[in-house]
């Protein structure tokens, strides 16, 4: 699988796994935004970016609920910058389409599976699913976008189409 976000035993972990894709996320947009050609998708990359930061300054905020630290970005500094050089080094709109579908998909995967927790206090299955809307339509998007360039389905590297090219860590 591409991602394990969701699987993790403890609440807490696995909360502060979902920030995690956050904050890499995050770096991702910002690389996506610096890179694409087209303003339509700049802008509208933007404000999935915004999206994605409202959800880890949120995440942040309320882990501290959950006794566990909250990963931060000088932590994953490593991991965040491998996924942006990544982003930053495709050329064209539709590598980088295709390398962000890979990680929204990750993370309406993560989502999907918190919100399915038994364990989780009600107000944060709200609140993940309020999220996890959100990455839905991001997920559509590109997904539509694909569809409207008529490549979406073009071979990948990996014949389960599991594997990001954005994940290379
Ligand atoms: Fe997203």
């Amino acid at each position: 699988m591409a991602t394990m976000v969701g699987t993790q035993d403890h609440i807490g972990r696995a909360f502060n796994a979902l920030l995690e894709l956050e904050l890499d996320s995050i770096e991702a947009y910002r690389a996506a935004v610096a890179r694409f050609d087209s303003q339509t998708y700049i802008e509208r990359f933007r404000t999935f970016l915004e999206e994605h930061e409202a959800h880890a300054g949120a995440l942040e905020e309320r882990i501290s609920e959950l006794a566990v630290e909250p990963a931060s970005r000088a932590d994953l500094k490593g991991t965040l910058a491998k996924g942006k050089v990544v982003i930053g080094s495709l050329l064209g709109d539709r590598a980088i389409l295709l390398a962000m579908k890979a990680n929204e998909e990750d993370t309406n995967t993560a989502y999907e599976r918190f919100v399915k927790r038994m364990d989780i206090p009600s107000h944060l299955r709200r609140l993940a699913e309020t999220f996890l809307e959100e990455e839905r339509a991001h997920l559509a998007f590109i997904e539509a976008e694909l569809d409207a360039r008529g490549d979406r389905d073009e071979p990948r590297d990996e014949d389960d189409g599991d594997d990001a090219l954005y994940s290379v860590y």
